[in-house]
């Protein structure tokens, strides 16, 4: 199997190319490609990871029916065969890393859910005993569990290429107080919901970002959801507070591209076939732990 690294999809209109997602207007609605392209330390590596789209989309798609009790979401098929007749030339590329969705006029705010310290979490406590203005108590540790899972949310910077953490009172100012308040609540609550599935297969959802939109009916779970790219999964019996964890799918990785001193400016390197192989099996793994099922490429 070959990594898909690049959609094309004819005359398709392409609305943009993501780090790891093509986006393209259908009609009235979107259509979400997950490629196979692989990013690590916010950039894209030059070698792709072969199935990745797939096993993303269909994580995603696992989740969506998961919550949608708790919350509507986008989705309108991922049946390449239900998709509109000009895209049936592309079914090969579409197959199983697609999904048809509505659109959404989508919330600018990255709502975050944090049930551990992490990442850039971890640096604020260390400097003020707080994550993103909420005080936290004395002597937690890298990877430590939270008294409580906190909503975090952050903005697109104008680069676009870093987010950047705004308190509960800016995310006010920017939705208005009633949906700063839906969306805090929504984000808290699929977070319990989904952390505890991934407890019960051994999994710990470390955080989770999560995209909300709105639509004629009301707000809807938009993007993509609780895959390995937008979470940090951390597996239980590994656990250890007191240093970053190790990150479940990408460990390889990164540590490959460590113990190559990569700069971490352009261009990305490659990656050595055992090391994309090793990471296809991450994927694959995060995907049969999360929904108890084998997924075929
Ligand atoms: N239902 C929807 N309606 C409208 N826009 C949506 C919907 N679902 C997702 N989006 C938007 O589609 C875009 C998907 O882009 P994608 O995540 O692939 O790349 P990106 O956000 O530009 O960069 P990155 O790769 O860093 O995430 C995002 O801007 C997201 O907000
Ligand atoms: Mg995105």
């Amino acid at each position: 199997m070959t990594a898909l690294l690049t959609t094309n999809l004819g005359d398709t209109p392409l609305l943009g190319r993501g780090k790891v997602r093509d986006l393209y207007a259908v009609d009235g609605a979107l259509l979400l490609v997950a490629t196979d392209r692989i990013s690590a330390f916010d950039h894209v590596l030059g070698t792709g990871i072969p199935g990745k789209g797939k096993i993303l989309t269909q994580i995603s798609l696992f989740w969506f029916d998961l919550l949608k009790n708790l919350v509507p979401n986008h989705l309108i098929t991922a049946e390449v065969s239900e998709f509109p007749a000009s895209l049936q030339p592309y079914a090969d590329q579409l197959e199983g890393r697609s999904m048809l969705v509505k659109r959404a006029n989508m919330f600018p705010v990255e709502c975050v859910a944090r049930g551990y310290l992490a990442g850039s979490g971890w640096k604020e406590y260390q400097a003020s005993q707080t994550v993103c203005g909420n005080a936290l108590p004395a002597g937690l540790l890298d990877g430590s569990r939270l008294p409580e899972p906190l909503f975090t949310p952050a903005t697109k910077s104008q680069d676009g290429e870093h987010d950047e953490n705004i308190g509960f009172s800016q995310t006010e100012a920017l939705l208005g107080g009633a949906d700063a308040a839906e969306l805090r609540r929504l984000t808290l609550a699929i977070y319990q919901r989904a952390a505890a599935h991934a407890e019960s297969q051994g999994l710990i959802l470390a955080d989770t970002k999560f995209e909300f939109g709105r639509t004629a009916e009301g707000i809807i779970l938009a993007d993509e959801v609780l895959t390995p790219d937008s979470s940090r999964f951390w597996d239980a019996a590994a656990w250890k507070p007191g240093g970053a964890q190790p990150s479940f799918d990408k460990q390889f990785v990164r540590d490959y591209l460590e113990a190559i001193h990569w700069n971490k400016q352009e261009p990305a390197p490659s990656l050595p076939d055992d090391v994309a192989e090793r990471t296809q099996a991450k994927y694959l793994e995060a995907f049969r732990r999360l929904t108890g099922r084998e997924l075929s490429l």
